[in-house]
C-alpha cells in the first residue's frame, strides 16, 4: 500500500492570509489532522489506497481498467440540491427570485454551527486549485479546505491542483476564493467510519460579494468539488458581471472542414442534455471521408472574454470530465469511452463480477449479473420485474480531459479559442424545433433567456417537467436573472463582432414517443449548416422564430433521412408556441423589475411574426 514519507502537516504555502485562514477554520472544524495537498501522483495513490480501505473505493480490474476505481455514494446524496443551494448576497433583491436567498448575516450564523466542530475525527485537507491553465490571466485560483479525500481525488481530475497552485497564491497576491466543505459528519474517537459519510442536512451557500463558498452536507459532484459549479459558475458568473466577461455553463468544440480551416463554438445545453455528447463529437463515416473533424476544448464550462480586437474567446477552465455514465457506449461516445477507461473514477456505476464497471446503455446486452450501485445484486431478469437500474441515473466518470482523443491542440491555450457561434439547447419533446438561427444578438439573448427544458436526473427533482432554464444557467447563475441578461446585452457593446446565435434540439419526438432525430454523430450536419451560417457559407428561409435550413439546405451523404420527418421536426405549431409565449411572459413576470427591455421588445416581435 502506498504510504507518503512527506510530513503532510507541514505548510506548502508561507502567504500569511492563507495561513492564517487555515489556523482559523481549524480551529472552527476540530480536524484530527492537517494534510497540506501538494497534487503528486503519489499522493494521489495514497489517497486512493486509503479510500480502498476506507470502502468508499473498489479498485477495478488493472488489466481492463487500469488505474481506475468505483465509490458508492449513499442513496440520498446522489445529485446537485438546488432547494438546498443558497445566493447570500447582501440584498434579496440582488439574489433575484431564481435563486434561494438567506440574509447573509443568519446564514453566517448558521454556518458556524453547523462547522464547529464537524470535521471532528477526520483530516483536514487544504486543497489549491487553479481554474484554467496555472499562470493564465483567464485563469482563478481558489483554495478549498475539505475533510473528504473522495474530493481531493477527484478535484486532481477535475482541476489543476496542488504545488504549483500554492506556489502562484505565494508569488502573485492574487485574490483566492476561499472555499469551506465538509460533509458534516464528525467521528467520535473509535468510531467506524461509513463508506460515504454526508449529513442529510446540506447547505451549499455562496456569498457572491466576498466571494466565498460554503458547503455542508455533501460528498457528490457539483455539491462537493467547489471548483466546478460554486466557482467556475456561481461565483465566477458574478465576477465576469463586474469585470465585463462571461462564465456560462457551456461546452466549446472546433470544427475542422475538409480545407483544414477551424472554427469553435460554444454551446449552452442544462444538465445531461446532451454538453459532453457534443463536445466529443463523432462524424458520421461519410462525412469523416471528406474530412470533417471535430475538436473538444471543454464539455461543461466555458468562460468567455473579449480580446484586444473585440472579439470573443473563451478558455475551459476545468482540466476533467464530470461526465454522465448512463447513454455512454462506443457506439454514442467513443472519445468517452476511450477518455475514460484508464485513471477514471467512477461513481454510481455498476460494478461487474470481472470488475468492470457497466451502466445502462453501454452495451446492447447487460451483463448477466452485476453489483448495482447500492451494492446489490442486479440481473437483468430483475430489472425486468422490478425496473431496478444498475447505475445511478446520474451515475458520473470522472476522466482527465487530457485523454480524450478528439482534444484540441488549442484547450490549454491561456489566451482560449475565437467563438464564432453561440448554441442554446434544451430538451423538448414538443414545440422547439430541431434548429434556428436568431435575427441578430438581442434576439439570441432572447432565444437563451427564454428556454424551456425537461428537468433530468442531474439534479433532485421531478425529472420530465417542462421549466425556464435560462441560458442553462438557472441552478448556476450567482445574481439576479433579470440582470444577467442586462450583462448578455450589453456585451455587444464590448465587442467588435458578436457571434452568430443558434438554437437546437436534438429530442423532439413523435407519435410514438420516439426521438424524430438520430442525434449523437449525425448532429454534424446540424453543426456544419451553424458555422456555415457564420461564414456566409450556407442557405436558410426566413420563419417567425429565425432563419432555418430548408431540407436542401443541409447536407445528408450518407444519411437516409426522410424529407416529411424533417417537416416534422422543424414545424412551428401556432397553438404549442402560444402556450410557450405565455411561459416566457411567466418568467419576465417574475422579473420584471430587473428585465432589460430588449427582452420585453423581442417578445413582442415575436408575438407579431407569429
Ligand atoms: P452535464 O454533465 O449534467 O452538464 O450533462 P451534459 O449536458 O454533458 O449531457 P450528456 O452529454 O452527458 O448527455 C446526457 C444524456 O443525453 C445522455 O443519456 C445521452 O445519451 C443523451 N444525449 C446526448 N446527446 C444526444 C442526442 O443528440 N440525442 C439524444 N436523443 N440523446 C442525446
Ligand atoms: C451538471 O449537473 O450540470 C453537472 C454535474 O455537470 S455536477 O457537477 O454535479 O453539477
Ligand atoms: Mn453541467
Amino acid at each position: 500500500m502506498p504510504t507518503l514519507t512527506r510530513d503532510v502537516s507541514l505548510p506548502l504555502a508561507t502567504n500569511k492570509h492563507l495561513l492564517r485562514w487555515v489556523e482559523k477554520m481549524a480551529a472552527l472544524t476540530q480536524p484530527a489532522a492537517i494534510h497540506w495537498v501538494d497534487g503528486s501522483a503519489e499522493e494521489y495513490d495514497s489517497l486512493c489506497a486509503d479510500l480502498v480501505a476506507a470502502g468508499t473505493f473498489t479498485k477495478l480490474n488493472e488489466q481492463t481498467w487500469p488505474g481506475c476505481f468505483l465509490a458508492r455514494s449513499d442513496p440520498s446524496d446522489v445529485a446537485r440540491v438546488e432547494d438546498r443551494t443558497f445566493i447570500c448576497s447582501l440584498s434579496k433583491d440582488a439574489a433575484g427570485p431564481t435563486n434561494n436567498w438567506v440574509e447573509p448575516f443568519e446564514m453566517r450564523k448558521k454556518l458556524k454551527g453547523l462547522f464547529a466542530g464537524c470535521m471532528r475525527g477526520r483530516t483536514l485537507y487544504v486543497l489549491p486549485f487553479s481554474m484554467g491553465p496555472v499562470g493564465s490571466p483567464l485563469s482563478q485560483i481558489g483554495v478549498q479546505l475539505t475533510d473528504s479525500p473522495y474530493v481531493v481525488v477527484n478535484m486532481r481530475i477535475m482541476a489543476r491542483i496542488g504545488a504549483p497552485v500554492f506556489a502562484e497564491i505565494d508569488k502573485e497576491e492574487k485574490r483566492v476564493v476561499p472555499c469551506m466543505h465538509s460533509v458534516g459528519r464528525p467521528l467520535a474517537p473509535g468510531a467506524k467510519d461509513v463508506p460515504w459519510p454526508c449529513n442529510p442536512d446540506k447547505y451549499i451557500v455562496h456569498f457572491p460579494e466576498t466571494r466565498e463558498i460554503w458547503s455542508y452536507g455533501s460528498g457528490y459532484g457539483g455539491n462537493a468539488l467547489l471548483g466546478k459549479k460554486c466557482f467556475a459558475l456561481r461565483i465566477a458568473s458574478a465576477m465576469a458581471r463586474d469585470e465585463g466577461w462571461m462564465a456560462e455553463h457551456m461546452l466549446i468544440l472546433g470544427l475542422q472542414n475538409p480545407d483544414g480551416e477551424k472554427a469553435y463554438v460554444a454551446a449552452a445545453f442544462p444538465s445531461a442534455c446532451g454538453k459532453t455528447n457534443f463536445a466529443m463529437l463523432v462524424p458520421p463515416a461519410a462525412l469523416a471521408e471528406q474530412g470533417w473533424k471535430v475538436t473538444t476544448v471543454g464539455d461543461d464550462i466555458a468562460w468567455l472574454r473579449p480580446d484586444a480586437n473585440g472579439r470573443l474567446r473563451a478558455i475551459n477552465p476545468e482540466a476533467g470530465f464530470f461526465g454522465v455514465a448512463p447513454g455512454t457506449s462506443l457506439k454514442t461516445n467513443p472519445n468517452a469511452m476511450a477518455a475514460l477507461y484508464q485513471n477514471a473514477i467512477f461513481t454510481n456505476c455498476a460494478l461487474t463480477p470481472e470488475g468492470g464497471v457497466w451502466w445502462e446503455g453501454m452495451t446492447d446486452t447487460p451483463p448477466a449479473m452485476c453489483t448495482d450501485w447500492q451494492g446489490k445484486i442486479w440481473t437483468p431478469e430483475i430489472a425486468k420485474v422490478t425496473g431496478a437500474k444498475a447505475a445511478h441515473a446520474n451515475s458520473r466518470f470522472t476522466a482527465p480531459a487530457a485523454q480524450c482523443p478528439t482534444i484540441d491542440p488549442d484547450w490549454e491555450n491561456p489566451a482560449g479559442v475565437l467563438i464564432a457561434a453561440i448554441i442554446f439547447g434544451g430538451r423538448r419533446a414538443t414545440t422547439t424545433p430541431l434548429v434556428y438561427q436568431t435575427f441578430n444578438w438581442s434576439g439570441g439573448v432572447y432565444a437563451g433567456a427564454t428556454m424551456g427544458s425537461e428537468m433530468t436526473a442531474a439534479a433532485a427533482g421531478t425529472i420530465g417537467q417542462v421549466r425556464r432554464d435560462p441560458m442553462a444557467m438557472l441552478p448556476f447563475c450567482g445574481y439576479h436573472m433579470g440582470d444577467y441578461f442586462r450583462h448578455w446585452v450589453k456585451m455587444q457593446h464590448r465587442l467588435a463582432e458578436v457571434p452568430r446565435v443558434f438554437q437546437v434540439n436534438w429530442f423532439r419526438k413523435g407519435e410514438d414517443g420516439k426521438f424524430l432525430w438520430p442525434g449523437f454523430g449525425e448532429n454534424l450536419r446540424i453543426l456544419r449548416w451553424i458555422v456555415g451560417r457564420c461564414q456566409g457559407r450556407c442557405r436558410a428561409r426566413e420563419t417567425a422564430l429565425g432563419w432555418m435550413p430548408r431540407y436542401d439546405d443541409l447536407d445528408w451523404t450518407g444519411l437516409d433521412f426522410p424529407r416529411e420527418r424533417f417537416e416534422q421536426l422543424t414545424a412551428l405549431d401556432p397553438k404549442a408556441w402560444r402556450a410557450e409565449l405565455i411561459g416566457h411572459e411567466e418568467l419576465f413576470l417574475d422579473l420584471h423589475s430587473h428585465l432589460p427591455k430588449e427582452m420585453i421588445f423581442e417578445r413582442e416581435l415575436l408575438i407579431c411574426r407569429l
